[in-house]
């Protein structure tokens, strides 16, 4: 084949890919296509990699092969984690595209240098700076997901004014070096700076503000590769980087509106501090339980039943048991459906995923707003491992620390079940006033096992 005709067909390839990679982000956005949009998705990408390497700029595979096999054991084992880890995975991935970036725009500086242009230093820059912070934010993100660094809002006065100068010398040293590219420790010195301001830019943000968080990284990840596809003159990774970074960004969008908070307010404002007063119970109060027997006989009677499941359903595997609840109830007529917060569980639609491997069907899945006006009337709330996104203190208390997040309305029905082990806080550490609610009756225990326990009685005690 002719050196033309070889690039005419990487040329065609990377158009496929880009139009999969649309496509992908198209079909992602729906849980009944997820599925198509992921294969798709995976197979651009693998499109995209394979006609890469007929570049003729790609002289032999040494390298290559060796750098594959060394990100495919680390891959691997990465994408085989829990459901329940996928945040913190997500971030690592997140880390490790923004060193990849970062690391090569180091490498086309180095080579580049001291004969590149202004603008090629201009691009190397930004490039490298968005890519140095993002790794570390990642890192710092999944920490605190993980729990291996403290996941409250660390903060301290005068935070945001050094934080902000931190960026601003990270900014000042590429623009003297577009002048004078080859001052290398001044190359140097940005790249230590952009890498500290990662880590300043997500250490004050925690609690109930990190999904957003990891969405914006996304982004930012994103973008770090289209600007490397500027520095490589790669015109698919400008397009695939753009499409990562501007679906992030809007992702983003849509979890600050879910979770009633402007950008500004995620990265200044320290949302998740954990204000140990904030949300407390001070009195003494009781609360009410209920046995699997009770807690059946409810349901048994009520004629329509709201279901909330949140990431304690996740964590007890509970999803093929709440299938067997729902069958179980709709054979007695009873309407029941699925109120799903944006945020429930531990990632964007981490609710919708789980209930659908268990074949709950997808129409009786409603969105916050679509199901917030059916609780009062609804006879039961049955809640199943959510309690932050149940809070009614998001709406009555301005001192809590999640006040004016919108919430799914469950102390509008008329009664309320809380199945989870204890009396234990979720995500934002703050205590939850809907348990000691008349109307509500908590139902201590795992739940799996509470809802294996309640559809054994469902059925007579012969499941
Ligand atoms: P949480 O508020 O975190 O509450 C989960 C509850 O599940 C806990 O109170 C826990 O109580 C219970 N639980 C844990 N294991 C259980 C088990 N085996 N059986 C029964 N219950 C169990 O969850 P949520 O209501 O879904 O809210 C999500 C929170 O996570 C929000 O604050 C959100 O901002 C945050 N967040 C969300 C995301 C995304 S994108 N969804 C990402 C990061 C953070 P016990 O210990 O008493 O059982």
């Amino acid at each position: 084949m002719t050196a033309l005709a070889t690039q005419q067909l990487i040329d065609l390839s990377y158009i496929a890919a880009v139009i999969g990679f649309i496509l992908a982000l198209k079909w992602l956005s729906s849980p009944v296509s997820a599925m198509r949009g992921v294969l798709i998705g995976e197979i651009a990408s693998g499109v995209a990699v394979i006609a890469t390497l007929f570049d003729p700029q790609v002289t032999h595979y040494k390298w290559i092969i060796i750098t594959l096999i060394i990100g495919a054991a680390i891959g691997v084992p990465l994408g085989m984690v829990k459901m329940t880890a996928v945040p913190q995975r997500t971030a690592v991935s997140h880390a490790f595209g923004a060193l990849s970036a970062a690391l090569i725009g180091i490498g086309e500086y180095y080579v580049g240098t001291p004969h590149l242009t202004k603008f090629e230093m201009l691009e190397i820059g930004l490039e490298v700076i968005i890519g140095s912070l993002t790794f570390t934010g990642s890192l710092i993100a999944a920490g605190k997901l993980q729990e291996i660094l403290p996941q409250r809002p660390i903060t301290y006065k005068g935070q945001n004014v050094v934080s902000l100068s931190t960026l601003g010398a990270a900014i000042v040293i590429m623009l003297m070096l577009m002048a004078h590219p080859e001052y290398t420790h001044l190359f140097a010195a940005m790249v230590v700076v952009a890498l500290l301001f990662g880590v300043m830019l997500v250490t004050p943000i925690g609690g109930a503000d990190m999904p957003t968080v990891i969405s914006l990284l996304n982004s930012y990840a994103g973008f770090s590769a289209a600007l490397l596809g500027f520095v490589l003159n790669s015109k698919v990774l400008v397009v695939a980087g753009a499409l990562d970074g501007a679906s992030g960004f809007i992702l983003s969008v849509i979890m600050c509106k879910a979770m009633n908070r402007s950008f500004t307010n995620v990265l200044f404002g320290a949302f998740g501090q954990v204000q140990v007063s904030a949300g407390k119970v001070t009195e003494e109060r009781t609360v009410r339980s209920a046995s699997p027997e009770e807690a059946a006989g409810i349901l048994a009677a009520a004629s329509k039943v709201v279901i909330v499941p949140g990431y304690g359903m996740a964590v007890a595997q509970a999803q093929h048991k709440v299938r067997e609840l729902f069958d179980g109830l709709t054979k007695r007529g009873i309407d029941v459906k699925f109120g799903i917060h944006p945020v429930a569980g531990r990632m964007p639609g981490h609710m919708n995923v789980l209930l659908a491997e268990a074949d709950i069907p997808y129409d009786k899945l409603l969105d916050m707003d679509e199901i917030n006006g059916e609780f009062a009337q609804t006879d039961v709330a049955l809640i199943i491992g959510a309690n932050d996104v149940t809070n009614p203190a998001a709406r009555t208390d301005s001192s809590s620390p999640i006040f004016g997040m919108p919430i799914l309305d469950v102390d509008k029905a008329r009664t309320v079940m809380v199945i989870k082990r204890s009396m234990g806080a979720g995500f934002a550490g703050i205590e939850n006033p809907l348990y000691y609610m008349d109307k509500t009756l908590m139902l201590f225990g795992d739940a799996k096992n509470f809802v294996g326990a309640i559809v054994r009685e469902l059925a007579g005690g012969h499941e």
